[in-house]
């Protein structure tokens, strides 16, 4: 019986050992399960906006081999959503109604003039699929040229970067080495750039170092350049202007000079025997320390037309920025138009002028450039900032391309009414030898590219209206959240199609995304208020930045002029006579308050703390309450994002949560250091509705001090090549 016993325990042990391991095993089994699930799910945002779907069988019938259209086959065959079966031709072949690599689609054909163009209407076609768009379009680019500035340093830091390293340059070492994984992340790249119709890079920071055009470096940006080649995109680069003292050796770099022009000869030769389809030059010179033709006595045009001369036989081109103040100048937003609009028509052909959209720099909101559509016999091409130097780095959720279409829609007068900033740059007003426009990239090696996930939407927004400069943001934001966000929910049940994903995550989350911007405007710098940043770096407040030794126009002070008698520049014509650079009627209105667009107020006019505003109220409650909007703004975005919770994966999900707990501590602390700030001038109680600063100016003004961070920027700025020993702002 014991025996039985002791066996029957065996046994039953046996048997609970089984069962343990049973379960056991089924556990394990769950939770691989599980981890499977999860990881399939784990969203780093890598993919960007091309998230494949599971594909259809699709017939793709194709008689052309070029390479881009190899690829065009491939991606619809691997991106197809339609219906199984179907078949889809593509068309190599010119039709009137096509324009550069233009495309034309119907639902069962992509026809283009170019193969690279076919690649171009494949994603769009597959674009359209997945949104849910009619699949019967013609479109032409409205800018030759779309092109992405790197600020990439050859020590692989991006100047104004927030997403980590640079994907093209590694570290001082060694930035020349070219592995299989670079290759492959490059790809990546230049399929995205491909996806929106982006086709030129240019891979250096226009504080250009010299070394870029050493034989190690050129090699390199061949190596670039033939991975970026299929893909339709066009390397250029950013060259320092005294790269043939510093490389060559030379005594100057005098564009007048013999030897001079002898040395960008060859040096140009060099790169296009290893680049033959290289894309030409961008410059910045005489601008914040950078050498230039002016430190010879020569003009912007002897120095752009002697690249342009030697890039010429070559089919390049230079791109000369128009980025250009010094320290003496009253008022740093007219220089740039002083200083170009003498040398109109004094430019070869193959020079374009990059204009930044604003007249100072990349401000929240700025009037546009008055270079636009003034420069008549020269190519002007916009500049935009994707990065988001001055709108809250990688942190804030700022969806860009509102300011984008405020700007390319603007109307500047210059050939009657309708003459926008886009049809005075995209060659409908005026003949232009060369179309194209720039955006400064917010790309780094950071797993998402761009350091947030709301900052690819600005990448994919720079790359559609530089394709078509009509495109409304609204449209821009409902592609880019369909594609980046449907079918994302934890277990994939919420599918893009279906109303309640309409309803509860894309139309709140676009309507954040078009409202953003005024948001930043308004707790950062509302009525036209400018750079009011703190010393340095561009992201918290300090309007009260202005220590002695620092030049002016490089301290907030400079531009919001407060003082016990008011706020703002005075550039009407009893100032600055910064309006008289506007075409009318925009000169006239500009120089009336009564008239001039409340949103650049104190941009062009200083006025009474009590000036009354449109609404009756003060300018000081007015002040006080557009800090207030943009702060009561984020917290909805919070309570709105919560909202989406179910619709999207976790990860993503918490990371933008976490961003937007920043931004709304951040946007407080802009209302409060700036209302506070310029309290001490006004003197005005703060309004009633408008909620009390919570913390003291006292601290505000300590929290920006001179921080090892800053130390080390100031240091790395004076030791720029040829930087004059000073700090910028
Ligand atoms: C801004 C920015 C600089 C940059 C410059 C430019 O001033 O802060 O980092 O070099 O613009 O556009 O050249």
């Amino acid at each position: 019986m014991q025996f039985l016993n002791l066996k029957s325990h065996a046994m039953n042990n046996k048997q609970t050992n089984r069962a343990h391991r049973f379960k056991f095993g089924k556990a394990l089994l769950i939770l691989t399960l599980l981890c499977l699930v999860l990881v399939a799910h784990a969203e780093d945002g890598h993919e960007l906006w091309l998230r494949d779907k599971k594909a259809n069988p699709v017939i793709v019938k194709c008689d052309a081999k070029a390479p881009a259209v190899l690829l065009a086959c491939s991606e619809i065959k691997n991106g197809w959503t339609g219906k199984a079966g179907e078949t889809i031709r593509i068309i190599l072949k010119a039709d009137p109604m096509l324009k550069g690599d233009g495309y034309k689609l119907t639902p069962s054909t992509i026809q283009s003039a170019t193969p690279i163009g076919v690649l171009y209407g494949a994603y769009e076609f597959l674009r359209r699929q997945k949104t849910d768009q009619e699949l019967t379009v013609i479109s032409n680019p409205s800018y030759e040229r779309r092109i992405l500035d790197h600020w990439d340093n050859l020590n692989g830091t991006i100047e104004r970067g927030y997403a980590g390293k640079s994907i093209f340059w590694r570290n001082e070492k060694d930035s020349v080495t070219v592995t299989e994984a670079d290759r492959k992340l490059w790809t990546e790249y230049a399929r995205a750039n491909a996806s929106i119709g982006i086709n030129g890079s240019v891979l250096n920071n226009v504080n250009a170092s010299p070394q870029i055009l050493t034989p190690a470096y050129i090699k390199k940006a061949k190596e670039i350049a033939n991975v970026l080649r299929p893909y339709g995109i066009k390397t250029y680069l950013s060259v320092n202007f005294a790269s043939p003292i510093k490389l060559g050796n030379l005594k100057t770099a005098d564009p007048l000079n013999g030897e001079v022009i002898a040395w960008w000869k060859n040096k140009i030769a060099e790169i296009y025997r290893e680049i033959p389809d290289f894309g030409g030059f961008l410059v910045k010179a005489n601008s914040e320390g950078q050498a230039g033709p002016q430190d010879y006595h020569r003009t912007h045009a002897d120095g752009a037309n002697m690249f342009a001369d030697a890039l010429k036989p070559y089919g390049g081109i230079v791109m000369w920025r128009a980025f250009v103040y010094n320290a003496n100048e009253k008022d740093r937003a007219k220089q740039a138009y002083t200083e170009f609009m003498p040398f109109d028509g004094k430019f070869r052909n193959n020079v374009i002028i990059q204009v930044k959209n604003g007249p100072v720099d990349f401000q929240p909101r700025e009037p546009f450039s008055a270079l636009f559509g003034a420069m008549k016999k020269t190519p002007v091409m916009p500049e935009f900032q994707i990065t988001k130097e001055y709108l809250g780095e990688n942190i804030h959720l700022v969806f860009l391309s509102t300011m984008w279409e405020e700007v390319l829609k603007s109307d500047t007068y210059q050939q009657g009414k309708g003459s926008t900033v886009a049809k005075c740059t995209d060659g409908s007003i005026y003949r232009q030898s060369i179309t194209a426009i720039a955006g400064v990239s917010n790309i780094g090696l950071d797993t998402n590219w761009c350091g947030s996930d709301f900052d690819q939407a600005n990448w994919f927004a720079f790359g559609r209206l530089a394709w078509n400069n009509n495109l409304s943001s609204a449209q821009i934001a409902d592609e880019w959240l369909k594609l980046t966000f449907a079918n994302s929910s934890p277990a994939g049940s919420v599918a893009c199609d279906n109303g309640q994903w309409t309803n509860l995550f894309l139309i709140p989350v676009k309507k954040m995304m078009l409202e953003s911007r005024e948001a930043v405007v308004n707790y950062e710098m509302p009525l036209g208020l400018h750079h009011l940043f703190s010393a340095f770096g561009h992201y918290g407040p300090g309007p009260w930045y202005a220590p002695k030794n620092v030049r002016m126009d490089w301290t907030p002070p400079y531009y919001h002029k407060a003082d016990a008698n008011g706020i703002g520049f005075d550039r009407t014509s009893n100032g600055s006579d910064a309006v008289s650079q506007y075409h009318q009627p925009l000169a006239e209105q500009f120089n009336d308050p009564k008239t001039c667009p409340e949103t650049f107020l104190l941009w062009f006019h200083h006025l009474p703390w009590t000036y009354q505003l449109k609404n009756g109220r003060t300018l000081w409650d007015a002040l006080c309450s557009h800090y207030q909007d943009g702060v009561v703004t984020v917290r909805e975005f919070q309570k709105q994002w919560d909202n989406i919770r179910p619709y999207i994966d976790r990860e993503r999900f918490e990371a933008v949560q976490s961003k937007l707990r920043k931004q709304c501590h951040d946007a407080q602390v802009y209302k409060d250091a700036c209302l506070l700030y310029f309290h001490q001038s006004s003197k005005l109680p703060f309004p009633p509705d408008v909620e009390r600063p919570i913390y003291e100016l006292s601290y505000l003004e300590n929290i920006n001090p001179l921080t090892m961070e800053s130390i080390q920027a100031m240091f790395n700025r004076s030791n720029r090549n040829n930087a004059s020993p000073q700090t910028t702002n």
